[in-house]
């Protein structure tokens, strides 16, 4: 059986993927065009996610958000990716989505949520694949906005909707402010991640775990630059959620072959990773291929993608008797 084969059949858990990175460049065109979003200049559609930082990625990302209106075209979207999640052995998914985009394009949250469930319930009916909603906070916007959102999406909170994240650029937002955010979140049953440790310091990752109660990291790079951390997440067994396609083009850790690249640096300090695509069609991957990626350019051999894969199930957002029966 040749890796690719491999990888592809492995089951396993995607816990970090973004819904509008998720729309492939042919649905981003379709949905624009229907709904008079203007698109900046291209010749084939793939030159869309044309983009080698975080910054202008999330200019497109934005653009993308925008393209979807109804709940019909939030249901498309979901069920797309979801399917090419399955298409790449992907059995269970927790996903985020970017409420406050859609708000501000004029979108209300049931149009929202109803598109987004039907959308996971069709995807569970046709591909077998079980999905939850993570939907996540910008935190470039202000910790009001945060709290709004906290009021607009905790009525959805269900089986299905289950936990927040903090996402978008995070150098210039620290997770310290969204302390009473998270807290209120918690308390409502919300579970809870947040992005850091991917553009800001490993302060950030300590900051989300100590003040935003976290249980997971989603990226958490420069944990690597504080030793006493590291150990700290390896006897916690605090899972982080790397992306390793998304560190190639949107950080400046471009070579996954560097000994220094920071995702071989936690697996060989014995953190906890979960492989994870982030935006898949516009990072131009799937979740079969982040893995096959990692095996190839960290040499690591099948039984260690095996553990990889039964790490995503041990950090997914499942009841035990849930995980005993899929181990
Ligand atoms: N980082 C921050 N925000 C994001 C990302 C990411 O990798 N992907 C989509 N939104
Ligand atoms: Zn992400």
């Amino acid at each position: 059986m040749t890796l690719e084969v491999f990888a592809r059949a492995l089951p396993k858990a995607e816990l970090h993927l973004h819904l509008a990175g998720a729309v492939k460049a042919e649905t981003f065109l379709k949905l624009a065009r229907k709904n008079d979003v203007t698109l900046p200049p291209f010749g084939e559609v793939e030159e869309l996610y044309h983009y080698d930082n975080l910054f202008d990625f999330l200019k497109i990302y934005d653009l993308v958000a925008r393209s979807v209106v109804s709940a019909d075209d939030f249901h498309l979207i979901a069920y797309e990716a979801l399917a090419h999640v399955a298409n790449a052995g992907g059995r269970y998914v927790e996903f985020f989505f970017s409420p406050q985009v859609h708000q501000d394009a004029g979108i209300n949250y049931q149009t929202m949520f109803s598109g987004i469930l039907k959308g996971m319930d069709d995807a569970e009916a046709d591909f077998g694949v079980i999905s939850r909603l993570i939907p996540a906070i910008n935190r470039e916007l202000t910790v009001d906005r945060a709290f709004e959102f906290l009021d607009r999406v905790l009525p959805f909170r269900s089986e299905k909707v289950i936990g927040i994240g903090l996402d978008y650029d995070e150098e210039p937002f620290p997770p310290a402010q969204f302390k009473p955010v998270y807290e209120r979140a918690k308390k409502a049953g919300m579970r809870l991640t947040s992005h850091a440790g991917e553009g800001g310091p490993a302060a950030n990752v300590r900051d989300a775990l100590d003040l935003l109660s976290v249980e997971r990291i989603d990226h958490g790079y420069r944990v690597i630059e504080d030793r006493a951390l590291v150990r700290r997440c390896v006897d916690e067994g605090v899972a982080f959620t790397v992306c390793p396609s998304s560190t190639v083009i949107l950080t400046h850790w471009r070579d996954l072959t560097a000994v220094d690249h920071p995702i071989r640096i936690m697996f060989e300090a014995g953190l906890k990773l979960v492989v994870c695509t982030d935006d898949p069609p516009m990072l131009q991957t799937d979740l079969a291929k982040e893995y096959r990626l990692l095996a190839e350019t960290m040499s690591l051999d099948r039984r260690t993608l095996a553990d990889l894969a039964l790490n995503s199930l041990d950090a997914a957002w499942l009841d035990e008797s849930t995980k005993r029966h899929w181990r």
